[in-house]
């Protein structure tokens, strides 16, 4: 949430601070801003909306420098507007700060100051942090930053120049990201390193409580007490290609077909010839041989994720699993304690309300393994072991490749666990890891047919709103499937577990309303079809999900998607490409920016 840029080095600063927001956008969009040091003036250009506004205004104005920091916002104080956007100055406009987080304290905080006789020009809670720093400057732009830090409460990355040091930038961590990036001459910080992989491939990942002090040629890295601290250089494991759109109109698309590889790639990283290959789990096999019970945490995306690794890991290990929101885990009386596993699932492992849910089974002497997708992140950080999605950047705010990623991780463990506690046969779990390597060829099948997708997508464009029914561990992809819908298309949309349909929703049934059913093969194919027929009977529109040579289902719609045959514990990873697929191409052919919906961030770092 809020994307973060700065920059010092001998070049044109403004170039490289648009160019890293660009990269960045996907983590907020309704507002911008760049501060550069402009021979002895902080030059500050902010605009309302998408960053190719800023673009527009900052190639219009003339001011020139080598250092400087940039920002794109998502508000939680102050509406989206040009004096709400970041940078935000001091009174006496020395120094320029852009934020990430939110400081919980800033109202006492901004009261103090306007006894002192501060005037604030923005509704923001990260005004007060440039008031503070300007009060607490005395020659030593790190000084005072580190006293700032020390008066706020909440969670923030911050990135600061200041007009008396020419540049010097400094960063600050505390449960929001930044990494610094590291080339001869040069030094950045982002909150994320995609915004300046096309620069370097060299990075710190700042920890909570680290202040990073950065000049052309050097870096330093201090705690909140001053002092310094040794850091780890490492270098980014993907490459600036990944975070390029290429030949795609829109990132969404382009990530939606790239899950066949990156399935392979987890298939060839996680397991032998004939056998697992999890060597990040060794320390644990014999934690896991005890466990009575597992938890997973996670939001959005990565919580439809967990929920078919509930349907699965109950299935393939006997013992019981509890899925949680995080935003709700961290509020309830959860019932984990020590001896428990607690497998959190994110794609960014900056989720706050993730986040949050970790530390508190931690505190309950839980462990913890997370799946994610982003090395050096904070979730990875915090756990005690991860594995990794290996699904690339992924820079379409509506999550598709990290979520078929997740799934493939989630099978290949509960097969592994199978295996470790002796829940099934080998026969089974060999029969099994074949299947699963056949996977990304079924996705390929079905990404071939996009067009005959889009459009069933043409006919379905003007429907007001979308029923998704599915059942058993096919009812995680109804709700994926409506969540990715109502994302980027704004058409209301509902998952539900289609043998609840006689306990409310069928009420909704007539001829304007669009059904998605998951019908494919699978131990509750009749259930399903029984439920097909009854929305049939009430003139509900459907469009089915079937399983090819299906003739059946033909009596139903002609929207028909068909998709190959799998064992139906697998088809989650085959079923949810045709939901992406339509929830795509509705929102295209409506004109939608598909990669940055209303509202949403990418990355959820606030509660
Ligand atoms: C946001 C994103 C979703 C994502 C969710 C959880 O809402 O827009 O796509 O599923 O956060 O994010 P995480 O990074 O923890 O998977």
């Amino acid at each position: 949430m809020c994307g973060i840029v700065g920059y010092t080095g001998k070049r044109e600063a403004k170039e490289i601070l648009i160019k890293g927001l660009k990269n960045l956008e996907y983590r907020g969009y309704d507002s911008a801003g760049i501060a550069v040091l402009d021979k002895n003036r902080l030059k500050v250009i902010k605009r309302k909306g998408k960053i190719k506004n800023l673009e527009e205004l900052v190639s219009k104005t003339s001011f020139s420098g080598s250092s400087g920091i940039a920002h794109t916002r998502w508000a939680t104080h102050g509406v989206p507007s040009d004096k709400n956007a970041h940078p935000h100055l001091g009174c006496k406009k020395r120094i320029a700060v852009v934020h990430n987080g939110i400081i919980e304290n800033f109202e006492s905080l901004k009261k103090d100051l306007l006894k002192k006789g501060c005037k604030f020009s923005s509704d923001t809670d990260t005004e007060i942090i440039s008031h503070l720093i300007e009060r607490n400057y005395h020659q030593n732009l790190e000084e005072a930053v580190r006293k700032t830090v020390l008066l706020l409460k909440g969670s923030f990355s911050l990135a600061v120049i200041s007009k008396d040091e020419p540049g010097k930038l400094v960063g600050v961590r505390l449960d929001s990201p930044l990494i610094v990036g590291i080339k001869d001459e040069e030094k950045f910080l982002a909150s994320d390193s995609s915004a300046f992989i096309e620069d370097t491939r060299r990075v710190v990942y700042l920890k909570d409580r680290e202040i990073a002090v950065l000049t052309p040629d050097s870096v330093k890295v201090i705690d909140f007490q001053g002092r310094k601290v040794s850091f780890k250089e490492e270098l980014l494991s993907f490459s600036k290609e990944e975070v390029k759109k290429g030949v795609f109109k829109h990132f969404m698309l382009k990530e939606i077909l790239e899950q066949p590889k990156v399935l392979e790639k987890i298939l060839s990283y996680y397991l032998k010839e004939k056998d697992f290959n999890l060597k990040e789990l060794t320390a644990f096999r014999d934690f896991f041989k005890k466990l009575q019970k597992i938890n997973i945490v996670a939001c959005g995306t990565a919580y439809h994720a967990g929920l078919v690794g509930k349907y699965l890991m109950e299935k393939f290990l006997n013992i019981p699993v509890e899925v949680d929101l995080g935003s709700e885990f961290r509020y309830k009386q959860p019932t984990i304690r020590k001896g428990d596993l607690l497998i959190a699932i994110s794609q960014s492992g900056e989720t706050a309300d993730t986040l949050a849910g970790v530390r508190l089974a931690k505190k309950r002497g839980a462990k913890i393994l997370s799946i994610c997708n982003v090395l050096g992140s904070t979730l990875v950080r915090e756990s005690d072991k991860v594995l990794y999605t290996l699904a690339g950047p992924e820079i379409s705010v509506a999550s598709t490749k990290a979520y078929s990623a997740q799934i493939m991780v989630l099978v290949i463990l509960s097969l592994y666990l199978a295996k470790l506690r002796r829940t099934l046969p080998d026969s089974l779990i060999n029969s099994y890891l074949n299947l699963l390597r056949k996977i990304p060829s079924c996705q390929l099948k079905i990404v071939k047919s996009k067009d005959e997708i889009r459009k069933i997508a043409q006919k379905y464009l003007n429907f007001g709103a979308f029923l998704y029914l599915g059942r058993n561990i096919n009812y995680p992809t109804a709700l994926e499937g409506a969540l990715k819908l109502k994302e980027i298309s704004y058409i209301p949309a509902e998952g539900y577990p289609a043998g609840e349909m006689k306990h409310g929703p069928i009420a909704l049934i007539d001829e304007y309303r669009a059904v998605v059913c998951i019908a494919n093969n699978s131990s509750v194919y009749s259930k399903m079809l029984s439920n097909v027929e009854e929305i049939f009977a009430r003139r509900g529109r459907i469009i089915i999900l079937a399983t090819e040579e299906d003739e059946q289902v033909k009596k139903y719609s002609r929207q028909i998607i068909y998709i190959p045959k799998i064992k139906e514990e697998l088809s989650p990873l085959i079923t949810i490409i045709p939901l992406q697929l339509l929830a795509y191409y509705i929102a295209e052919l409506k004109g939608y920016d598909v990669d940055k919906p209303r509202n949403l961030a990418k990355s959820v770092t606030v509660e």
